[in-house]
């Protein structure tokens, strides 16, 4: 291996990622007199956050009654009772908080009449434990996501973080005694080698969308963090469960947020039915989104699809009016005119479910510590690693995330793993020696992927990869469909030991940065698949068409998977947490699941 020179920059903390949830933490931490570094492996305000549209959820309750025991009973209930319900019960209670201290940062949000904050109903929200429609989701227009990032973008740079921008973190980096010590990142721009030494690394690298043909996430979308996670040997949790949005923009993918169902749009078939109607009466088109992308998937097999090969349904919002659409929602009227050449007060928008957002991911407490099982004890912190947003299962989603609720686990994590980092961690303590061949193994990795040279290009692999996701661990899956997609994506991960880097330069655009990038998706796959085929009912966004039933009395538990370097699939369990709520609010037993 040639000698690298590396750089070396010491931080009482690190966050890995600028998205939402890692601004949120960088200067949470900065805030609290920790020297704290963000590497970002594109501009900050380019963060896949940037795209969220509808909004984020709080029950604010300004636009009618609403208590976050509401949206706590509602996010139970929407991830299928798989979410850990402690995890469930602080974001809930800590929402409104979190939405006031956005607007206190300059968060642009749309406003009422009367200068509120203005709320939209989301799909599954409600009030009364089911029994109305709440308005709880905080929206800027349909750019929430982008208002929100630039302001804490701001908010970052107004603390004093340092954002290291264009850094692709490539492996963490442990100290003999498994503690966390910092990460192994290449500086994109000048092409050069950093160890960013720090008492605290935070994960805020995103999800793994990536992994499929057809989604709605950016392609920086690669789940980084959950790839150097498994290649650290830790176990990631319930990654079978992969949510489909109902509506992205067939062909091109892109997502149409689901505020347009909450400003009073809907679906049709190929008979103009608004079929949602007949899979959720009471809920209809704001059914969560596992039941929508069902329903539509179903009126297309059976043959009541529309357009000219009866592949997708349309999303109607015409009757709207021109003055709602440009108020509300002037973002997809753009995305629809420029991908999907459609006049939205005129034409309904032709969309298909397209995967949009990870459930699982790497699991923590809610003070955003990296738990994992050591024997029979289910829940130690791996000492100095956190993770944060979508990176990480904390698990508030469980089977299947409420729409706008991605947004508030941003901010509410992201605020407390700083809060946790505080309590933990003193400024400026000294950093030990570190063994002399720390790095060895994280460059021998990266020189060797560097150097592939064997017979496949890394598009093609990737390609291989992304069909198989999406053919196999679809909407719906059955046995043989997981069967197939574990023995096919154990061949394409195999695969990659004949990769070939033509372009080696360690800077942006070169098949390299490419090629780390689909190692740590391939990884990812192949946890999906396997966790998939071991989980024999349906729950969530995991919908068994072999086993239709929820079955709790032996499935009521967190997957938990690790990876070893051959692919092979190891898994363990742990048990949802039920019982270890405040006396603020109560468990919510399980209870079927109808809209
Ligand atoms: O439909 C949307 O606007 C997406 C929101 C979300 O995923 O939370």
């Amino acid at each position: 291996m040639p000698a690298y020179k590396i750089q070396e920059h010491k931080y009482d903390m690190l966050v890995v990622g600028a998205g939402g949830s890692g601004l949120r933490a960088t200067f949470g931490l900065a805030e609290k007199g920790l020297k704290t570094a963000c590497i970002s492996k594109v501009f900050p305000t380019r963060s896949h956050t940037v795209a969220a549209q509808g909004g984020i959820a709080a029950a604010l309750g300004n636009m009618g009654e609403d208590d976050w025991r509401f949206h706590f009973y509602d996010t139970v209930k929407g991830g299928d009772w798989l979410g850990d319900q402690d995890a469930i019960e602080y974001m809930c209670k800590n929402a409104p908080r979190a939405v006031i201290e956005l607007e206190h940062y300059g968060v642009p949000f749309s406003r009422t009449e009367s200068g509120h904050i203005y709320q939209r109903p989301f799909g599954g929200m409600t009030t009364h434990y089911g029994k109305g429609t709440a308005q709880r989701t905080c929206a800027a227009a349909d750019r929430t996501g982008h208002a929100m990032l630039h302001t804490l973008y701001q908010q970052a740079l107004a603390h004093g973080a340092t954002v290291f921008v264009e850094y692709f973190a490539t492996d963490l980096i442990f100290d003999t005694d498994g503690t966390c010590v910092g990460v192994l990142a290449l500086d994109m721009n000048e092409g050069t080698l950093h160890f960013f030494r720090a008492h605290g690394v935070v994960l805020a690298t995103g999800g793994y969308g990536r992994a499929y043909f057809s989604c709605t996430s950016a392609h920086t979308c690669t789940g980084d963090g959950g790839g150097m996670a498994l290649r650290a040997g830790l176990a990631l949790q319930d990654m079978e469960f992969v949510q489909f949005h109902p509506t992205g923009i067939y062909g091109a993918g892109c997502l149409i947020t689901e505020g347009v169902r909450g400003e009073g749009g809907y679906l049709t078939n190929s008979a103009g039915e608004r079929f949602m109607e007949r899979y959720a009466p009471s809920a209809k088109d704001l059914a969560s989104r596992d039941v929508v992308s069902r329903a539509i998937t179903i009126e297309i097999r059976e043959g009541r699809g529309v357009g000219e090969h009866k592949d997708h349904a349309f999303l109607n919002l015409m009757q709207l009016g021109p003055e709602v659409i440009h108020e509300r929602l002037p973002g997809i009227a753009e995305s629809a005119r420029i991908f999907a050449g459609v006049d939205v007060t005129r034409e309904p928008i032709p969309v298909l479910p397209t995967v949009h957002y990870c459930m699982g991911g790497i699991p923590t407490n809610y003070h955003g510590e990296v738990m994992q099982k050591v024997g029979d004890d289910n829940d130690v912190h791996v000492p100095g690693l956190y993770s944060i947003g979508e990176a990480a299962c904390v698990s508030v989603h469980g089977g299947n995330r409420l729409g706008s609720n991605s947004l508030l686990d941003l901010v509410v994590f992201g605020r407390a793993v700083a809060e946790r980092c505080a309590e933990t961690h003193k400024p400026n303590a000294p950093h030990k020696d570190l063994p002399g061949d720390i790095l060895d193994k994280a460059l021998d990795r990266f020189d060797r992927i560097r150097h592939a040279n064997g017979e496949l290009s890394t598009a093609q692999i990737r390609l291989n990869m992304q069909r198989t996701m999406q053919a196999d661990a679809a909407v719906f899956r059955t046995a043989a469909s997981l069967k197939e997609g574990c023995e096919k994506i154990d061949v394409v991960y195999k695969s990659f030991e004949q990769v070939r880097v033509t372009d080696r330069s360690m800077i942006w655009n070169s098949d390299l940065i490419e090629t780390l990038e689909l190692a740590n998706l391939l990884e990812q796959a192949v946890v999906t698949m396997h966790s998939a085929e071991q989980r024999p009912e349906s729950r969530g966004a995991h919908a068994r068409e072999d086993f239709p039933d929820r079955e709790d009395e032996h499935w009521m538990k967190h997957t938990l998977a690790t990876i070893d370097g051959d692919g092979k699939v190891a898994f363990d369990y742990r048990p949802v947490h039920t019982q270890t709520l405040t006396d603020d609010v109560k468990s919510v037993p399980p209870a079927k699941r109808v809209y």
